[in-house]
C-alpha cells in the first residue's frame, strides 16, 4: 500500500497543508529575502538558487505570500544589479565573438549576502535568471505590484540571457555541462518572453528575437518521437520538461509538443504519482521528486486533467514527515537502490524540507483553486 492510499486526503487536508508550507517557507526565508534551499542539509545550508528560489517565490505568491515573493525579488533584483559589470563585461565579450569562460559566467546559487560563498559547486547554469524573469512578472501580474523597482535588474538579465542563450551549461541537475538542455532553454524563453512587453528600443527587439530564435530551435532541434528532448540531440525525457508546458507556457499542454511532452515523462518517469527526474538518475538512489509530481501535476491540470492533477498533489502532500516537511526526493521506489548508501554517506540524509517542493506544492495547490478551503 503506498502512502497516498494509506490516508484519505480532503480537500481541507491539502489546503491546511497548503498554509503550513507557507509558514514553513516564510519562517525560514532569510531576512536578505532569500530563501535556503534546504535549512541544513550539508550540501545546501546557507545557499539559496534563482531557480529554486523563483519557483519558490511562485508558488508563494500564488499563494498569497506577496510581502515574501516580494522580498524574494528584491534579494535578486540586488545580486543582479551588484554584479552589473560583471554582466556588461560578459555581454561585451560575447558580442565581440569571444565569450568569456564558464567560471566568469553568473553563478546559480549564492549566499543569502549576495556573495558565492567558498564551497565548490556545478555553477554555470542559465535556466535560474529566466525562471526569474518569469517569476517577476508573474508575482506583478498577479497582485498588481509595479514592476518598476526591478527593471534595472531585470534589464541586466535580459541583457545577460540574450548574448549567452546559446552557450551550454549544467542542467537543473548540475549534470552535462557540454550539452544546451531542453528545459534550461524553456525557462530563459519563458523569461524573456514574460518581460519583453516591458522593454524598449533594441532590448525588447533582442528579448523577441531570442524567444523565436529559441522556440524554433527547440522545435527543430530539440524535439524527439514527438517530445520534448533532455538535451538538443538526446533521445532522452528529463522531468524538468514539464515545466516548459506548465507553469512556464512555451508550449501549450494541449498542442502536439506539449501532449507528447507529458505523456513521455507520465509514461517514463511516473511511478504511481511519484516522478524520478531521468531514467538513469542515481542521485541518492534515484527516488521520487514531490516537486516533479508537482509539475506533473501542473501541466495535467493545464491539459483539462484535473483529477489526475490532484492526485498528483494528494501524492506529493503523502511525503511530508511528522513535523509537515517535505523532502527533496523519497525512496519508495528507486532507480538505482545499490547507489543510495553512497550518498548518504557523502551529504547526509536527504535534504528535508527542501523549500522548492513546497513552493511547487503551493503553485500547484492554487491553481487546483484550493485556496480558501481550509
Ligand atoms: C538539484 C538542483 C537544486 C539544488 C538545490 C540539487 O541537488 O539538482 O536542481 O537547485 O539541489 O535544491
Amino acid at each position: 500500500m503506498t502512502a497516498v492510499e494509506s490516508r484519505a486526503w480532503t480537500p481541507l487536508d491539502l489546503a491546511a497543508l497548503a498554509d503550513s508550507s507557507l509558514d514553513t517557507i516564510v519562517s525560514l526565508q532569510d531576512p536578505s529575502g532569500a530563501y535556503p534551499a534546504s535549512p541544513t542539509f550539508s550540501a545546501y545550508k546557507g545557499y539559496s538558487w534563482f531557480r529554486d528560489g523563483a519557483f519558490i517565490a511562485d508558488g508563494v505568491s500564488a499563494w498569497g505570500g506577496i510581502d515574501s515573493a516580494t522580498r524574494f525579488h528584491d534579494w535578486c533584483s540586488r545580486i543582479l544589479v551588484s554584479r552589473s559589470a560583471q554582466i556588461r563585461e560578459i555581454v561585451e565579450a560575447a558580442a565581440a565573438g569571444e565569450p568569456v569562460a564558464d567560471e566568469r559566467m553568473l553563478p546559480t546559487r549564492f549566499t543569502f549576502d549576495g556573495a558565492e560563498g567558498a564551497d565548490e559547486w556545478w555553477d554555470f547554469q542559465l535556466d535560474g535568471y529566466g525562471t526569474w524573469l518569469w517569476a517577476v512578472v508573474e508575482h506583478t501580474g498577479r497582485h498588481g505590484v509595479p514592476l518598476d523597482r526591478w527593471m534595472p535588474a531585470i534589464e541586466l538579465a535580459v541583457d545577460y540571457l540574450v548574448s549567452s542563450w546559446r552557450r551550454p551549461c549544467f542542467d537543473w541537475w548540475e549534470e552535462h555541462t557540454e550539452e544546451v538542455h531542453g528545459s534550461t532553454l524553456g525557462c530563459i524563453a519563458a523569461g524573456l518572453d514574460a518581460v519583453a512587453p516591458q522593454l524598449a528600443g533594441d532590448r525588447a527587439l533582442a528579448a523577441r528575437a531570442a524567444v523565436l530564435d529559441i522556440r524554433a530551435l527547440l522545435r527543430q532541434e530539440g524535439v524527439v518521437d514527438g517530445h520534448l528532448s533532455k538535451w538538443i540531440g538526446s533521445p532522452e525525457v528529463d522531468a524538468s520538461l514539464l515545466s516548459v508546458i506548465r507553469p512556464l507556457g512555451v508550449f501549450p499542454a494541449d498542442g502536439s509538443i506539449g501532449a507528447a511532452t507529458i505523456a513521455a515523462v507520465d509514461s517514463q518517469l511516473n511511478h504511481g504519482g511519484g516522478v524520478h527526474r531521468f531514467a538513469a538518475d542515481t542521485f541518492f538512489g534515484g527516488g521520487q521528486w514531490p516537486l516533479l509530481s508537482c509539475f506533473l501535476g501542473l501541466a495535467l491540470l493545464a491539459a483539462g486533467d484535473r483529477e489526475r492533477a490532484m492526485d498528483q498533489l494528494r501524492w506529493a502532500a503523502s511525503t511530508v514527515n511528522p513535523a509537515g516537511e517535505m523532502p527533496e526526493q523519497v525512496p519508495d521506489h528507486l532507480l538505482f537502490p545499490d547507489r543510495r548508501q553512497e550518498w548518504v554517506d557523502r551529504w547526509g540524509s536527504v535534504a528535508t524540507p527542501l523549500l522548492w517542493s513546497h513552493g511547487m506544492y503551493l503553485r500547484l495547490a492554487a491553481d487546483l483553486g484550493l485556496r480558501g478551503a481550509a
